[in-house]
């Protein structure tokens, strides 16, 4: 299992980063139309900044700043090793990087907010499979941050944003894995 996950990872990173810029900003602007029927003013929602290939969310981020959508991202937890938080994210907002070199916004506590609040999280993957299985970069982040969702019974929805190339068969799942509740890709949508 361990060896099949790190050769699908392999596999499927190597095909986002095969995408050319051109089909990188083309996807990027195709996800807004998309995206667009999930979302409405005064949600709380959550992004990512691309990385490594990965499905750009800007546009639809700045789709959301103009809709009065409030714009979150992950940060990881600074006590808590393995968790996100997420913060909100504003045009002003002050970012570093953090230990894989992913910009984050530097933490203020009153913008923080908790996983209950937040209407949906748009997270990135590396694979994805029809039934709503996700493959993650192999770090246990999301799936250890998004554990309440399902045991609280919280409304938050899980979106995952991919390419299209993106999508595997069947993926391995292990106990701990969180499924997502649908993957939008630029042509596509799957509903778990
Ligand atoms: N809820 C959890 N509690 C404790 N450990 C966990 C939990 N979820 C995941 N892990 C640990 O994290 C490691 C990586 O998990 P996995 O391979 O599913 O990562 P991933 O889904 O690709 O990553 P990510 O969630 O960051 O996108 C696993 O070895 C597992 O032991
Ligand atoms: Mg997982």
């Amino acid at each position: 299992m361990v060896n099949e996950q790190h050769n699908l990872r392999s596999t499927y990173r190597a095909k986002r980063r095969a995408l050319s810029q051109t089909q990188q900003q083309q996807a990027s602007h195709d996800l807004i139309a998309q995206c667009q029927p999930l979302l409405s003013a005064g949600q709380r929602v959550a992004f990512y900044l691309a990385n490594d290939g990965e499905l750009d969310p800007v546009l639809l981020i700045q789709f959301c700043r103009d809709n009065n959508i409030q714009v979150y991202l992950p940060v990881l937890h600074p006590f808590s090793p393995g968790h996100l938080l997420f913060h909100a994210y504003h045009a002003d907002t002050i970012m570093q990087a953090n230990r894989f070199g992913i910009p984050e916004p530097v933490i203020h506590c009153q913008q923080i907010c908790p996983l209950k609040q937040l209407d949906i999280i748009f997270t990135p993957l590396v694979a994805f499979d029809a039934s709503g299985n996700r493959l993650g970069m192999g770090g246990g982040f999301y799936d250890r941050t998004l554990k309440p969702i399902a045991r609280d019974g919280l409304s938050t929805r899980l979106i995952g944003l991919a390419h299209d190339c993106q999508q595997a068969d069947n993926l391995p799942v292990q106990p701990w894995d969180i499924p997502l509740t649908k993957i939008i890709t630029p042509t596509k949508i799957f509903c778990a």
